[in-house]
């Protein structure tokens, strides 16, 4: 078994994740007397406290995938389905808390699969199956009895009803299924006749960022015809449905129609992006990516980030580096500014020229106004109005109703940004409410948010309107050239990844 943890073809998440779970992995020398390939009611286990990664109870019958204990953030466990080779998570069991890794833990089955220790059940399925079985495409699943008619068990639960961030191939998403990225900020649904990415950068409501809508070149969506999903395909494409018959889309990957003994896996990146790769035997291959020009991320630079194409991640206040990551401002708010008095007295503004708004501009609020500085005034005097953006050529006048993100980097001077940033703030870098799903990979959540910033997007308002126009109005997928926006840029994610690798070596 072989690993390559300076790939370049990894998955970001990946580096990640292995700076909890890859240090010690592969120095288990701990007898796994579960390991079997169904396992029946009565069966239960607790976690070894000497292995410090991945307990695998349960191996498919190709040996590529096992489920187990995995260790997460050091001290808690979840549950788990790996790709063994590359010891990636596929699956992970969403309990919304975690157990400790601890011998009074037990995971156990009695036709429920259940996480429990003395005082509380973490997570069960709330089945009464028989066994429990993982299926050679890393499924698993809870199985009752035969059929009469055909010989088959009915499948009462399984993983591929519950994907993590992950789907694999042969794997179906399906309308009520949701992706959500490692640190709990992305995820991906789909609509009646689209893919869409969500940010969620306040508790109430998910900004759409990128919108796929069915091409429908093979097969048109009926009215009335039921829902859509989609399938990763082995054949190195992502494929939309509404029934069986013809794919609605093809999302066609660079393995196309190549065939490839590797796995493929489509996963949401927690930079936002959704990526395929395929398993080459010894690394993950890039094979798709849904967002190819880093500045088009929903928040490539973080908060009061400036991206520029081409060039990389700078910060609005220009005075400052972007080498610590994280720019002057970021996290800045813990309340909008409208709720905590305060805010109004330390807020300061900071002005910067060459700035545009996000990628998805066309569908943000704006104004024509005759001159920057009524556009300023605008803002200043509201105080749900945390930046304006003005175009001088057009008169447009842009307003930023939500804690400031990253803006767009252009050459163009006429368009000018006004922006307040809260002085003087305690900085707080993570959000213990921020989201659902954080607590699974929390340390890769930490890195992430020391990397990028992304701080406290606490307050974001009235965005059920942009939110509505979005969905209306957003066309097909974004594109352009991919731009490696280079070392400086992304220097604190490196700086994980060298500890992981450090950690491991
Ligand atoms: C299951 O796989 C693990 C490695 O992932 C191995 O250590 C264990 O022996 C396997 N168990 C069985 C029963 O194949
Ligand atoms: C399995 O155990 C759980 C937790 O103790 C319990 O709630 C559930 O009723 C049990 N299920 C069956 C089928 O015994
Ligand atoms: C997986 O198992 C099925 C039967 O359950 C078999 O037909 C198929 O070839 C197997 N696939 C792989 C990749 O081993
Ligand atoms: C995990 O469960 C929560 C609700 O408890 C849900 O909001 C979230 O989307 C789930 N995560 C995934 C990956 O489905
Ligand atoms: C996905 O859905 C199709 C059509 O319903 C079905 O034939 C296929 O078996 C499903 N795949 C899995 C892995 O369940
Ligand atoms: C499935 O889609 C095809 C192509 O749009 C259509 O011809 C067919 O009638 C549909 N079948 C069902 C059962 O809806
Ligand atoms: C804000 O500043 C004004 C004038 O300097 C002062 O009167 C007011 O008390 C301050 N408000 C707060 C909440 O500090
Ligand atoms: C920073 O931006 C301001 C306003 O855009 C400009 O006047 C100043 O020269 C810039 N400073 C540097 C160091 O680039
Ligand atoms: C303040 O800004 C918000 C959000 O942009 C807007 O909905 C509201 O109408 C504005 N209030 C005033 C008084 O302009
Ligand atoms: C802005 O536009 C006005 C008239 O449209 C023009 O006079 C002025 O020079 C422009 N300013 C900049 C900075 O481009
Ligand atoms: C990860 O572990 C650290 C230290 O034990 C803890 O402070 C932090 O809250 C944990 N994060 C999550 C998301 O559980």
């Amino acid at each position: 078994m072989e690993i390559s943890f300076n790939s370049p073809t990894r998955p970001p998440s990946t580096h990640l994740l292995f700076l909890l779970i890859i240090p010690f992995l592969y120095t288990l020398t701990w007898p796994c007397p579960a390991a079997a390939q169904e396992l029946l009611k009565g069966f239960e286990a607790t976690p070894n406290p000497s292995i410090s990664s991945f307990q695998p109870l349960l191996n498919d019958s190709s040996g590529k995938f096992s489920f187990g204990f995995l260790l997460v953030n050091s001290t808690q466990l979840a549950l788990a389905v790996l790709h063994v080779p590359s010891s990636e998570p596929l699956w992970i069991a969403n309990s919304t808390t975690l157990s400790r890794w601890s011998d009074r833990t037990q995971v156990f089955f009695n036709g429920s699969l259940v996480i429990s220790d003395p005082h509380t059940t973490f997570w069960s399925t709330q089945t009464q199956g028989d066994k429990l079985v993982l299926l050679n495409n890393s499924n698993l699943q809870i199985q009752r009895g035969l059929d009469n008619s055909n010989n088959v068990p009915t499948v009462l639960w399984q993983s591929f009803d519950h994907p993590t961030n992950t789907l694999v191939e042969t794997q179906n998403f399906t309308s009520t299924m949701t992706l959500v990225s490692s640190n709990g900020l992305y995820s991906m649904r789909l609509g009646n006749n689209f893919i869409g990415l969500y940010a969620k950068f306040d508790s109430n409501y998910d900004q759409i960022y990128w919108k796929h809508k069915a091409l429908q070149a093979r097969a048109q969506i009926v009215e009335g015809g039921g829902p859509i999903h989609l399938r990763v395909d082995p054949d190195g494409w992502l494929g939309m449905y509404q029934n069986e018959t013809a794919p609605v889309d093809v999302e066609s990957f660079n393995s196309f129609q190549r065939t490839l003994d590797g796995l493929l896996m489509v996963r949401l990146e927690p930079d936002g992006n959704l990526k395929a790769y395929y398993w080459s035997g010894s690394s993950w291959v890039l094979d798709y990516q849904a967002i190819s020009d880093t500045c088009d991320l929903p928040s490539p630079c973080g908060s009061y980030g400036l991206c520029t194409p081409g060039t990389g991640c700078s910060c609005l206040d220009n005075s400052t580096g972007f080498s610590s990551g994280e720019c002057p401002g970021s996290g800045s708010y813990s309340t909008d500014l409208c709720t905590d008095p305060k805010t109004q007295n330390d807020t300061k503004v900071l002005r910067r020229e060459g700035v545009d708004v996000p990628p998805y501009k066309e569908l943000m609020r704006y104004e024509t106004m005759p001159s920057l500085e009524e556009c300023e005034n605008t803002c200043e005097r509201n105080c749900s109005c945390y930046g304006a953006v003005y175009n001088n050529a057009s008169g447009f006048c842009y307003i930023l109703d939500y804690p400031i993100q990253t803006l767009l980097g252009t050459g163009d001077d006429s368009k000018v940004g006004y922006f307040k940033i809260r002085e003087g703030a305690k900085k707080k870098r993570v959000d213990p409410g921020l989201g659902v799903g954080i607590g699974l990979l929390g340390a890769a959540f930490l890195c992430l948010v020391g990397a990028i910033g992304f701080g406290s997007y606490k307050i974001w308002m009235n965005r059920r309107r942009v939110n509505r126009m979005l969905e209306e109005e957003t066309g097909g997928a974004m594109s352009g050239p991919y731009k490696d926006l280079g070392s400086a840029s992304f220097k604190s994610i490196e700086m994980c990844t060298a500890t992981a690798t450090a950690g491991h070596r």
